[in-house]
């Protein structure tokens, strides 16, 4: 009796152990029949760590471990790879990338989430983790500042900064100072408007100190450097240089591939470094709001108006397939579509019938030419019109083509659809409830 129960309760506990081991077998290797059931090569996997041991005790990099399986699966279309159990395939093949890549998108179109934009807004929430349907809701103010702030940098003050990877640069910061012509800034233009004789006595000026010395600092940085150097760079500075070495005269001509202008040989021209910060720093305020609010204005119209959004991805599409993905400026130049939604902003019934609504076809080739003249300035004319009217627009086009060919523009909750203006008075016209607009992946079939 007792030898049968101690032999019962042995193999009771044999089998609880057996099952025991066999459940933790399971879970050890689960999913990894995984590639031989699909007949795929793969690296074998060690139980619970799947194939990561060299990275994960430190013995080899990810870049080793990497190139070592493309050299071991060379000639397989297909190869895997155990993440603890989840399954990696890598591809290849190069046709077979084109096809994931491009040719069938639409299936591939999401990045691996890695952690949950519910535990870490800031990381999982950010434009890599985005997901094709996810639409991300965006200030496109800020996000048009930063992009016209950083082009003006490289432009007009020779230098890099990326205000979307370094939201808190000098540069974005300072630059931001100086183009804010709100609360005391307007109290001060309104003083010179008012009794600008008293206002200059006192000597009051305009600019943020603060903001002023450090463009002047960047600038006259940059020259020295330049001198020093003998470095060269394809920007405002760079031409400012040259021209006060030179001074135009009559044989001055236009590249026509470049549009830089080759100045005549003679006298020096009385450029000053003082004088090479105020024509930047004027480029920056001439430009950094002007051309962030267009955009805005075009993002926020085409958001609402998804039929000249989809026309115009459409357009966008055709010129990437025809330059095979190489933008050229004489590429974004023959888009006519492009240029039509952008120029779309005007106010009076009169001269624009029903200008609420928003129709590129106004300016359309057929339709331009029945605009009255002198109706239609955004960029003002004649002598004192705007000497950067062509670099803006090319500047927004390019934005436009990136942004569009990527990216679909979306109504969301925060979207304010009908405009009303604020009553801030900053430089331009800024809408109640500001420029927030959704923001969300697409894809392009070729
Ligand atoms: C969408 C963007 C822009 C718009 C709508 C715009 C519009 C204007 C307008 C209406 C004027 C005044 C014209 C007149 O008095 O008749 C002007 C002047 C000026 N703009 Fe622009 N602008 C833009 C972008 C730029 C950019 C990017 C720069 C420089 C890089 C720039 C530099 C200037 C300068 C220096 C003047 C003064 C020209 C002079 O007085 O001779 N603008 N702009």
């Amino acid at each position: 009796m007792c030898i049968f129960s101690t032999l019962w309760s042995f193999s009771y506990w044999i089998t609880i152990v057996i099952i025991l081991i066999y459940v933790i077998h399971l879970v050890a290797t689960w999913n990894y029949d995984y590639f031989s059931k699909r007949n795929i090569p793969y690296s074998r996997p060690v139980p619970f760590l799947g194939s990561m041991t060299p990275q994960l005790f430190g013995r080899k990099s990810n870049a080793d471990v990497v190139w070592e399986l493309y050299k071991k699966y060379k000639g397989h279309r297909l190869s895997g790879f155990f993440q603890f159990h989840k399954p990696i395939t890598f591809i290849n093949d190069s046709e077979l990338i084109k096809m994931i890549m491009v040719k069938d998108f639409d299936h591939f179109v999401d990045h691996e989430t890695l952690i949950p934009s519910e535990v870490d807004p800031l990381f999982g929430g950010n434009l890599f983790f985005l997901k094709d349907k996810d639409v991300h809701t965006m200030d496109m103010k800020d996000f048009f500042t930063r992009f016209a702030s950083d082009v003006i940098a490289t432009a007009a003050f020779g230098i890099k900064v990326n205000s979307m990877k370094d939201p808190t640069n000098e540069f974005y910061k300072a630059g931001k100072q100086l183009a804010n012509f709100e609360g005391l800034k307007n109290l001060i233009l309104l003083g010179y408007l008012f009794c600008s004789k008293l206002m200059t006595m006192l000597r009051i000026p305009f600019l943020a100190r603060g903001a002023s010395d450090f463009f002047r600092n960047v600038v006259k940085t940059n020259i020295r450097t330049r001198e020093k150097e003998g470095i060269i760079r394809p920007d405002m500075i760079h031409l400012l240089m040259q021209a006060r070495k030179v001074e135009p005269t009559k044989d001055t001509e236009q590249d026509e591939n470049t549009g830089n202008m080759s100045i005549g040989k003679a006298g020096k021209l009385d450029l000053t470094d003082e004088d090479i910060v105020a024509q930047a720093v004027v480029f920056f305020l001439a430009g950094f709001e002007t051309t962030s609010t267009l955009l805005c204005y075009t993002a926020h119209l085409l958001a609402v108006n998804e039929d000249a959004q989809v026309r115009l991805q459409s357009e966008i599409d055709d010129m990437l397939r025809e330059t095979e993905e190489n933008i050229t400026y004489e590429a974004i130049q023959a888009m006519k579509y492009l240029d039509m939604v952008i120029s779309g902003l005007h106010r009076d019934p009169e001269l624009f019938p029903e200008p609420d609504r928003f129709d590129p076809e106004r300016f359309s080739e057929e339709n331009k030419s029945s605009i009255k003249p002198f109706t239609y300035m955004p960029f003002g004319i004649g002598q004192r019109s705007c000497i950067g009217n062509r670099f803006a627009l090319m500047e927004a086009k390019v934005a436009l083509v990136y942004l569009l060919s990527k990216f679909s523009l979306r109504v969301v909750d925060k979207t304010t659809v009908e405009i009303t203006f604020s009553a801030n008075n900053s430089l331009a016209p800024t809408p109640k409830g500001g420029f927030w607009l959704g923001i969300q992946l697409r894809y392009r079939k070729e």
